[in-house]
């Protein structure tokens, strides 16, 4: 009897292996600066699992108001709280969705003149400052995440590019491997803050019954980007960001532009103390 156990083509970038389930032939990874850039060196950082579907992480990177909100006591830039419902939200002159290439970009003018840019990349990445966050959809209540950071050598030379280390972060809640209302998170962090508001909305959430507001716009818009893209494959086309060409360029997410533009102290390009 012959067995024939199903493989499938991986390829090599920022320190990751990268596997296609999908059919034949396999696009290219996108060439996004955060992963393809050779002028410095990579870093990574992997989360705990995230015990309910991806699309709850991903529509909350175009969800710009919860920063000011879930996070007020960890986020503050300075900006004093009066009132833990407005949180830190009065900090903010406004903010902007804008679709562009690949996918969403979220600008975000703070009252000092400052303005900080977040773009989704379509469809299971954010990037923020000198990082991308993907998520992947291990099944449709499962998500794992990992942080590939890039770090310039103009900012930080290091010996050798090619070595890529790995932080594991403690878990987020205790105990692990079961959901609200059986588990208890931490608050101590931004992630550990998120990962809380994700999971606790259930295994997959029902959205049949939320209310959306004007400040869910990102959220809509991200929404009909996706069933666009999900149209686009029914009909035979490619979706938004699948690479053919390996002579692709490296796509520029504006890097450079959020980190000399960000707020400062938001970013942070030496590693942190590994945390286990
Ligand atoms: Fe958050």
């Amino acid at each position: 009897m012959t067995v024939k156990q199903k493989a499938y083509p991986v390829q090599k970038l920022a320190g990751l292996y990268w596997a296609y389930f999908g059919p034949q032939p396999a696009p290219l990874i996108p060439k996004y600066d955060v992963w393809a850039r050779t002028d410095g060196w990579h870093w990574l950082r992997a989360l705990p699992q995230l015990d309910c579907n991806w699309l709850q992480a991903m529509e909350n990177s175009v969800d710009t108001a919860h920063l000011h909100i879930l996070h007020q006591e960890l986020v503050t830039d300075g900006f004093k709280v009066e009132s833990t419902t407005r949180g830190t939200i009065d900090n903010l002159v406004k903010y902007e969705m804008e679709e562009f290439a690949h996918g969403i970009i979220k600008r975000r003018h703070f009252r000092d003149g400052k303005i900080e840019e977040h773009p989704l990349l379509f469809p299971t990445v954010l990037r923020q400052a000198n990082r991308t966050q993907i998520r992947v959809p291990i099944d449709d209540t499962h998500t794992w995440i990992v942080y590939v950071h890039f770090v310039p050598e103009s900012a930080e030379p290091r010996a050798n590019k090619d070595e890529v280390p790995v932080t594991y972060r403690k878990p987020f809640k205790n105990p692990l491997g079961v959901r609200h209302p059986f588990t208890k998170f931490r608050m101590d962090e931004v992630d550990a803050q998120d990962f809380m508001a994700w999971e606790t909305q259930g295994p997959i959430l029902d959205r049949t019954r939320e209310r959306l507001a004007a400040s869910d716009r990102g959220v809509v818009m991200y929404r009909e980007m996706l069933k666009r893209e999900i149209e686009k494959v029914q009909r035979g086309l490619e979706p938004m960001n699948v690479f053919r060409d390996p002579n692709q360029p490296i796509i520029d997410t504006h890097m450079d532009r959020s980190l000399e533009v960000g707020k400062a102290g938001s970013v942070r390009y030496h590693m942190p103390p590994v945390q286990r």
